[in-house]
């Protein structure tokens, strides 16, 4: 057992400090690219700016035969792109690949040397139980280190094994490196044997079906498709909000179908999910705008906020606004919205212009 003061030491010596509170950077799209792949390669400078994150990807999608150019060309666009990672207005994230495969060793010890002072996070797929957190953890302090990095590279781990969900809040705690979880759901559905061959989303047999009227089995009943990830989305909330950490969707493959992408997202941000996968150049559109509150909500929020601090007492107490009864939990919940505009207002000038224009009268 390691002791709850040791918690925040390097794990080993000069690497930098852990950090006690991971930073709430706005990153409501993670953009997938290949980097071994040069047409996406070539696209990265000018994506800069207009994506809060970019993750150049090394793991499933990527040829075993393009590995290392994988691993190669992140390097190269980390070092060469004005602005992408560190302070940059672009975060800069990897997938690497997993602990166990024939790459995963040498993703780390490639590209935290050479690029770690840029990346701001490394995310690790088919994360099972604390001791793959634990390891990547010291070995990332390890490598840190000898770098001479003076900034903690966080961590993230997608969540795409039964294991993985069964222990999901050891593994957001197993560290102060943890950053967040994502959903895998193509991994996940495999080694759950789960009955579906999609990546993300619902699917039509998932369903429930209105009650028989006037005992007419065969007669016209109302179909509700379900959501397949509600469960496991529920769970990695809890665990990340439990840990102060983030949750994400995952990917959703179906390209084509924008408006069903576009529900699958909104149900994450709903249950407090704060970003997603983009794996094509609209889903980024899509991402923003369901991960950014509406100017309603934060009409609203903001709305609430001012009847209850005029209420006097700290913004205790309860008053009524359009009939409904607001309190001390309603405001909590409004502040959420509220502080998420504020962070994305300042990164996003577009939002900042249609948040400051919202009149709290009428
Ligand atoms: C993502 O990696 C997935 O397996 O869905
Ligand atoms: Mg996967």
């Amino acid at each position: 057992m390691r002791s709850a003061k040791d918690f925040f030491r390097p794990l080993a010596v000069g690497a930098p400090t852990p950090l006690t509170e991971i930073p709430a950077r706005p990153s409501r799209a993670i953009h997938f690219f290949d980097p071994s792949n040069p047409k996406m390669a070539a696209k990265v400078p000018d994506m800069v700016g207009t994506v809060d994150v970019l993750l150049g990807n090394l793991e499933d999608a990527v040829k075993a035969d393009n590995k290392v150019a994988a691993r190669e060309g992140l390097v190269k666009i980390a070092r060469e792109t004005p602005g992408l990672g560190g302070d940059g207005p672009t975060q800069l994230w990897t997938r690497v690949n997993a602990l166990d495969s024939p790459w995963g060793l040498d993703d780390l010890t490639t590209l935290v040397p050479a690029i770690g002072d840029r990346l701001d996070v490394i995310m690790v797929p088919k994360v099972q139980g604390a001791e793959d957190i634990h390891y990547v953890d010291r070995l990332l302090a390890q490598l840190e280190a000898k770098a001479g990095l003076d900034r903690p590279i966080l961590v993230h781990a997608i969540l795409e094994t039964a294991r993985g969900v069964a222990n999901v809040e050891e593994i957001c705690g197993a560290s102060p490196r943890m950053q967040g979880l994502s959903l895998g759901p193509a991994d996940l559905a495999a080694d759950r044997r789960m009955k579906t061959t999609r990546v993300g989303g619902g699917h039509p047999g998932y369903l429930v079906r209105q009650d028989p009227e006037g005992g007419e089995i065969n007669g016209p009943r109302t179909t509700y498709q379900q959501d397949l990830w509600h469960y496991t989305i529920a769970r990695m909330v809890d665990a990340c909000a439990m840990h102060g950490i983030y949750p994400y969707y995952g990917p959703f493959g179906d390209i084509t179908d924008v408006v069903a992408c576009e529900d699958q997202f909104r149900n994450a941000f709903l249950l407090g999910c704060v970003g997603t996968w983009s794996l094509h150049p609209k889903q980024i559109a899509i991402a923003n705008r369901v991960f950014s509150p509406s100017v309603e909500d934060v009409r609203h929020a903001r709305r609430v906020a001012a009847a209850m601090s005029a209420l006097g007492g700290g913004g205790t107490g309860a008053v009524m606004l359009d009939g409904k009864m607001e309190d001390d939990a309603s405001l909590k919940q409004c502040l959420v919205m509220v502080e998420l505009a504020e962070q994305l207002a300042a990164i996003d000038p577009e939002l900042k212009k249609q948040y400051d224009a919202i009149e709290l009268e009428g």
